[in-house]
C-alpha cells in the first residue's frame, strides 16, 4: 500500500513552498472570489465584465509566478468543485463547457507570467512601475484575451475576428485593472515585500 505524501509538510517541502506559502495562496483565492460580487452582462458577448480578474492580477504581481498560479488553481478548482464562487454565484464543473472556459486557463497562464515577470522588476526602480504594468498588461490582460477569444469562438461559432471586435469593450476595464495591480504591487513591494516562495523572511538573497 502507498501513502500519499503530497500534502504532508515534507510534500509541501518538495513542491518549494512554506505554511505561509500556503497561506497565501488560500488568501489570494479568496480574494478572487470576494470580487465574484461585480458581473455586468454585455449585449452580444457571451462572458460578463467581471472584477475577479483583477484578483488574478494581484495574485501575480504580489506572489509571483508559482504561488499566483496556485491561488487561481485553487479558486478555480473550487469553482469545479460546486461552489458558487463566479461573478453571479456560478459554480460546478460545467463552466468548463461555457464560453468562460479559455478565459479561466488564460487567469492561470496570465498569473503565472505577470508573476514570472513582475518578480524581475524592482518596484524602487524609476521605471518600475511602467514595468509592473507592462507585465500586467502582457500577461494579465493580453494573453487572457487572447486564449479566452479562441477558446470562446467554439462554443459560439462566431468568428474570431468579430470576437475580437467584440471584446474590445473589455479593454479599458482590463487596463484600469492592470493600473491598479501594478500600482498596489509596487506599494507593497516598497512598504511590505513578501518573501519568494519557500524563502522565509530575512533569508532572502
Ligand atoms: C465568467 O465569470 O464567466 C467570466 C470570466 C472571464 C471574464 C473575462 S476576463 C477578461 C475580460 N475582462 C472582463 O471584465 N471580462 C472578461
Amino acid at each position: 500500500m502507498s501513502i500519499d505524501t503530497s500534502v504532508s509538510p515534507r510534500g509541501i517541502a518538495r513542491a518549494g513552498l512554506l505554511p505561509r506559502d500556503l497561506a497565501l495562496i488560500a488568501l489570494f483565492a479568496a480574494l478572487i472570489a470576494s470580487l465574484g460580487f461585480v458581473a455586468i452582462p454585455v449585449a452580444g458577448l457571451p462572458v460578463p465584465i467581471v472584477l475577479q480578474n483583477l484578483g488574478v492580477l494581484l495574485a501575480g504581481s504580489i506572489l509571483g509566478w508559482k504561488r499566483g498560479a496556485l491561488a487561481v488553481i485553487a479558486f478555480l478548482a473550487l469553482v469545479s468543485a460546486g461552489l458558487p464562487l463566479l461573478s453571479g454565484g456560478r459554480g460546478g464543473i460545467g463552466v468548463w463547457a461555457t464560453p468562460s472556459a479559455g478565459y479561466f486557463v488564460g487567469w492561470i497562464i496570465g498569473a503565472a507570467v505577470v508573476g514570472f515577470l513582475a518578480s524581475r522588476v524592482k518596484a524602487n526602480s524609476k521605471s518600475g512601475f511602467l514595468l509592473l504594468l507592462a507585465a500586467n498588461v502582457f500577461g494579465g490582460v493580453l494573453l487572457v484575451w487572447l486564449t479566452g477569444t479562441v477558446v470562446s469562438t467554439f462554443f459560439t461559432g462566431v468568428g474570431l475576428v468579430p470576437t475580437w471586435a467584440a471584446s474590445l469593450i473589455f479593454l479599458p476595464g482590463d487596463l484600469a485593472k492592470a493600473v491598479i495591480a501594478a500600482l498596489v504591487a509596487q506599494g507593497i513591494q516598497r512598504a511590505y515585500p513578501v518573501p519568494p516562495a519557500g524563502v522565509r523572511r530575512g533569508e532572502e538573497a
